[in-house]
């Protein structure tokens, strides 16, 4: 099989097909890949039958793997593999259940930021013939495109301030939550950073807004106040419906998406008694970027 990338014909999402992400990549397909997901944002590979090690063998192609600062549900002997999932064995939760369940861009609290999530569905909750637990995202490239010339003008050289924490209290804050308060530790290894609220995006050159509802503090140039409103105003048009797209989970289905380039929140429409199970791997942006944070190539 060719491989044979078909855009969603929303605002982001492609699906590609002809890849058994089992087995290695030429580095041919593997620059078709970049450049997909640079301009789709999220790319789904159907159909796919993945071992641990093997959707960590994929994964590691693009960058440096994350481990979890939260140091939780992770595939045994494998830090760098993630378990997401609501299923309880032994009276234990098998997986985080409540992962990413707001909007928010993963990593942005790092000095080091995100570049790819792939994320490969084993079990799928379904009710009335429809699958539950979409994964939801938003197109940052479009919500910088759609800000007022003015707005662009005024932010433009600013930078914004994302702690780790703040969305860690926010789904502490959630019914029946069990996180426990980040530990000192925990806290001392991520310590807020701040980043250009627009960033230059390596794969499309063009810039994005890199801000989000879930990490993103303060407008450091801003005073508080200021900063707080125009904040809001940033997260109520960066998830407008116009910018939206759902992935709509088959198991089998290998999602991969661009942190740069979207915002994205899991979708808790699911009930404890309709098992998810998802495996999770986090690429940082270190094919892009020195550890400092400064740009190894030039967009
Ligand atoms: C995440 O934010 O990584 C979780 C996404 C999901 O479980 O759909």
């Amino acid at each position: 099989m060719t491989l044979k990338i078909t855009a969603s014909g929303a605002t982001l999402g492609a699906s590609v097909e002809g890849l058994d992400l089992s087995q290695p990549l030429s580095d041919e397909t593997f620059s078709q890949i970049l450049k997909a997901l640079g301009k789709h944002g999220v790319l789904s590979y159907p159909g796919q039958e993945l071992s641990a090690q093997q959707l960590r063998d994929f994964s590691q192609r693009f960058g440096r793997l994350e481990v979890n600062v939260a140091g939780a549900y992770q595939e045994p002997g494998m830090p760098e593999v993630m378990v997401l999932s609501n299923i309880v064995e032994n009276g234990k939760p098998i997986g985080l259940s409540d992962a990413g369940q707001d909007w928010h861009t993963d990593m942005s609290y790092s000095r080091m930021i995100a570049f790819t999530n792939l994320l490969y569905g084993i079990r799928i909750p379904h009710r009335d013939g429809r699958p539950l637990g979409n994964t939801e995202f938003c197109n940052m490239h479009a919500a910088y495109r759609g800000l007022a010339e003015d707005l662009k003008q005024r932010l433009a050289g600013m930078t914004v301030l994302h702690d780790f924490n703040k969305f860690w209290e926010k789904m502490r804050q959630q019914p029946g939550c069990t996180r426990p308060p980040l530990s000192p530790a925990q806290r001392a290894a991520k310590p807020p950073v701040s980043h250009e609220i627009f960033l230059r995006h390596p794969i499309t050159g063009e810039l994005v807004l890199y801000c989000n509802p879930g990490y993103a503090m303060r407008i450091n140039e801003m005073d508080e106040e200021e900063s707080q409103e125009t904040l809001n105003f940033l997260f109520t048009h960066q998830t407008k419906p116009e910018y939206r797209y759902a992935h709509r989970w088959t198991e089998g289905d290998l999602l991969m998406w661009d942190n740069m380039g979207t915002i994205h929140n899991a979708i808790p429409d699911y009930r404890p008694d309709e098992p998810r199970l998802i495996k999770r791997c986090q690429v940082m942006a270190t094919r892009f970027f020195h550890d400092d944070g400064t740009r190894r190539v030039a967009a």
